[in-house]
């Protein structure tokens, strides 16, 4: 974060915003700067109102503003709603470039994901034939694989904003009010042109199971079940949970697609080593194999996790690659029983330079044992270091 004044802006924005000023790119700036406006206008207006200014008197000098999507004007017809009591908006709004965000996914949500957007392409034909395309979708599946991102991704495809409304945000509030912010938030989604997210939306279900307020929570996922049977086919409505059992089997029959995000196997693992490597790729990959195994279970955002602090370490001359992953190595074993833990140490062996007794202390398993997977010699390792 980069505190300027009251406000404060990420990393990633003050970046971004460098990188197309630099580059000379002053409708991009400009449109970057209109995003800025909307996203500040509740939380800090004096900013978003000088901004705007900036805006209004370069458009003036200015014969035509070629703004690239005339939906994103910097002047919104209606403002976001916000709740009545904080202020607080209801939405994270979000306008990606796409080529950011490209998610890592099986290839069986590929699919899904290109039929989505084929659908959506070609909406007239689907129409002539009576059809609509995909109107909602709920995305399950544990935290950090990439249920968000994609949502994210998918406006982007579409060339729409996101609208993420948190639902833990929304219940969280006085829940006399919790009915009437989620219909105004409902009823502003769908007048814009969006894909609205729908985050967390097990917090109705988790909140359900509280007596005090049986009535007006019936009521509100009655709200939601007639919202998602409603939903105009010009949106798009996802929802996204990691606690599919708490859902009410009546809300999440309603939803035209279910997706299951599922933690990467392999191959996603060394794809997402591979990105998430970034500029040290060619150094950390000679650890690509043993990286992958050891990432078994881990989520997306673990091993970007991991990968990000690897980096920073290498950057700041810290500890070299080779020691900083056998320390990770050994958080990881954990997560492994016996037999993927002797199959690692026979990895280790085949991939590694290191000697009997640093796999026998990375993996834990007694150096006789590693011995029989028939990996190593059987003479004694002396060398206590690397062979
Ligand atoms: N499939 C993926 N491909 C590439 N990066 C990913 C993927 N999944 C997660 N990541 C990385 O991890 C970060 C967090 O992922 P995201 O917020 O989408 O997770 P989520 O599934 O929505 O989790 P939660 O249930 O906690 O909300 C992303 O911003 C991205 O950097
Ligand atoms: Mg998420």
């Amino acid at each position: 974060m980069i505190e300027m004044g009251e406000i404060s802006i990420t990393h990633d924005d003050f970046f971004h915003l460098a990188r197309l000023a630099i580059a000379g790119q002053e409708d991009d700036v400009r449109l970057f700067v209109a995003k800025m406006v909307r996203r500040h206008r509740t939380d800090t207006p004096d900013f978003a109102d000088r901004l705007e200014q900036l805006l209004k008197n370069q458009r003036n000098a200015r014969s035509s503003t070629p703004l690239r999507r005339s939906s994103f004007d910097p002047a919104p017809q209606q403002s976001m709603p916000v709740d009545g009591e904080t202020r607080l908006s209801l939405f994270r709004r979000y306008e990606d470039q796409v080529e950011q965000l490209e998610p890592l996914l099986s290839a069986s949500l590929q699919q899904s994901f290109m039929q989505l957007i084929r659908e959506r392409q070609q909406i007239q034909r689907l129409s002539e034939l009576g059809l609509h395309p995909t109107r909602s979708a709920i995305f399950l599946g544990p935290p950090g694989v990439g249920k968000t991102l994609t949502a994210r991704w998918l406006a982007a495809q579409l060339q729409v904003p996101l609208l993420v409304l948190d639902l833990t945000t929304v219940m969280s509030s006085l829940l006399g009010k919790t009915g009437a912010n989620l219909r105004s938030a409902l009823e502003f989604a769908k007048q814009t042109p969006s894909v609205l997210l729908l985050d967390e939306i097990d917090a109705i279900a988790k909140r359900r199971s509280d007596d005090s307020d049986v009535g007006e929570l019936k009521r509100l996922v009655a709200v939601m079940l007639q919202e998602v049977d409603d939903w105009p086919a010009s949106g798009l409505l996802l929802a996204a949970t990691n606690h599919p059992e708490l859902i009410d089997p009546a809300l999440w029959r309603r939803f035209d697609l279910v997706l299951e995000f599922k933690l990467p196997e392999t191959k996603q693992i060394k794809q997402s080593i591979e990105r998430f490597a970034g500029d040290e790729s060619l150094l950390i990959g000679r650890w690509l194999d043993v990286l992958s195994y050891a990432f078994q279970g881990a989520s997306f955002s673990d091993i970007e996790r991991t990968l990000q602090r690897f980096r920073r370490t290498l950057a700041l001359g810290g500890p070299r690659l080779d020691e900083l992953v056998e320390d990770f190595l050994r958080t990881r074993m954990p997560e492994l029983n016996k037999e993927q833990r002797k199959a690692f140490a026979v990895l280790l062996a085949e991939k590694t330079k290191l000697s009997q007794r640093s796999i026998s202390e990375i993996t834990g398993l007694a150096r006789d044992t590693i011995r029989k997977q028939g990996a190593l010699p059987i003479q004694a390792d002396t060398s206590g270091g690397k062979k």
